[in-house]
């Protein structure tokens, strides 16, 4: 692999490849990198490289002309190459692009500055742009470098132990085993025993599980693309279960004050469709504790008769899960009432959140909710309003109104039951 960077500070260069995996890379033939300055390529005296913006604006932007040449200059005859700009606003680098980018003779790599680049050039020139995360770093001179050191590592022999690179986190999707060399104690903490029993099939089933545990406490976002075999699913399955969510959230199904289709207020009629499928969606999620709030008693009397079916009566031995599900559902006449059980059971008021389809103000987002409800100390009570809406009056208390689901098209109009499967996705799956 051919590594050509382009950058204003080639003196930065000096240093990061010298060492190690990388230098020995280079000595070996497999890698090599050529270092160009962009300014030996502005046609002044000056070598001026940079130009404040046309329409205005802080900063300064790269002129096309210099970079256009230097990454003219830099293109191998006859090479597969590709083009990249290191930016903030590029796509995020991972494991998958390393990858990827392997499969080219020629990387030449442009170190953006965070101020820009001419759009033309971006145009006329670049492949790809890429960040090596969401913060702005000064220069894409330290991009530039994870990128050739994370690709440079899956190029055959620069590891020294080919299998390396498959056993590192991210290979299969799971982060990687805990390791121990000796002495086999430390600080009177020993080495688990496993490893010190010479059989490689135990040990090698050992370290799936402990790769697989530490994904699930640490990346859990990673066992959605990780392939796993039956007896790991199930592990996790296990992990769940002894580990449940520390966060205390609680839904309410509101069947008044709601809007009607001419936006009156009206008090809807139970719906046992929603009853069934949000209590699941609830027990799928771990909220603790699903409020029906309805003011008419005839419809808490006929809702409690539906419960009773399936909690205790017939439906119990018909369908035991439903049991579950709808074990989390107590009755209230309103939501004081089911505001007051929150506050008596969590010793503190929770956090009150709505959701509405229409759009909005001042709207929360779903992963800053996300947040603050993983990391956060406090209880959080979620309304789900049913008919067309919960009543403005509600809405105002509210601490938090959620931003209207959007799908990917305009078509704007989910059931209360599908919006709450919803919105318990997005802020309470791992
Ligand atoms: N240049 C400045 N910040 C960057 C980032 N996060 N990734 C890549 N290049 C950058």
């Amino acid at each position: 692999m051919r590594y050509d960077i382009l950058t204003i500070f080639p003196k930065f260069f000096e240093s990061p490849f010298s060492f190690g995996i990388l230098k020995k890379a280079q000595e070996k033939g497999l890698i090599q990198i050529n270092v160009h300055d962009i300014r030996d390529f502005a046609p002044d005296k000056h070598n001026t490289v940079d130009d404040s913006p046309y329409g205005g604006g802080s900063g300064m932007v790269f002129k096309p002309g210099p970079l256009g040449d230097a990454i003219e200059f830099a293109k191998a005859d006859g090479a597969r190459s590709l083009v990249i700009l290191t930016t903030p606003q590029g796509e995020r680098f991972s494991d998958k692009i390393a990858r990827e980018l392997t499969e080219y003779e020629q990387l030449i790599i442009i170190c953006g500055r965070y101020e820009g680049v001419d759009e033309r050039i971006r145009e006329i020139y670049v492949d790809r742009e890429i960040s090596i995360g969401d913060y702005v770093l000064s220069g894409g001179e330290y991009a530039a470098s994870v990128i050739i050191d994370a690709v440079s590592r899956l190029i055959p022999g620069v590891l020294g132990n080919e299998a390396s690179p498959y056993d590192d986190s991210f290979r299969g999707g799971l982060l990687e085993y805990p390791q121990y060399t000796r002495p086999e104690t430390y600080k009177r903490k020993a080495v688990p025993e496993i490893l010190l029993s010479g059989n490689h099939k135990e040990i090698e089933k050992w370290r799936r599980g402990e790769g697989v545990k530490r994904t699930f406490f640490r990346r859990p976002d990673l066992l959605d693309r990780a392939s796993l075999t039956v007896e790991e699913l199930k592990l996790i399955r296990r992990l769940r279960r002894e580990n449940p969510p520390s966060f205390r959230v609680y839904v309410a199904l509101v069947h008044y004050p709601v809007y009607n289709k001419d936006l009156r207020i009206v008090t809807t009629a139970f719906t046992n469709l929603d009853v069934h499928d949000i209590s699941r969606a609830c027990r799928t999620y771990g909220v603790r504790v699903f409020f029906l709030v309805h003011p008419v008693q005839e419809q808490r009397v006929l809702v409690e008769r539906v419960l009773r079916h399936w909690t205790e009566g017939p439906g119990v031995l018909y369908n035991p899960t439903r049991n579950e599900a709808l074990a989390l559902v107590r009755i209230k006449s309103s939501l004081s009432e089911a505001l007051e059980e929150i506050e008596k059971v969590e010793d503190s008021k929770p956090k009150v959140v709505v959701t509405d389809a229409r759009p909005g103000e001042n709207l929360t987002g779903y992963s800053e909710l996300k947040e603050r409800i993983i990391t956060g100390e406090e209880p959080y009570l979620i309304l789900f309003g049913t008919g067309w809406g919960i009543a403005k009056e509600v809405m105002e208390r509210a601490d938090y109104a959620l931003k209207p689901i959007e799908g990917n098209t305009d078509y704007n109009h989910l059931s209360v039951r599908s919006a709450a499967a919803v919105v318990l996705d997005r802020l309470l799956s791992n």
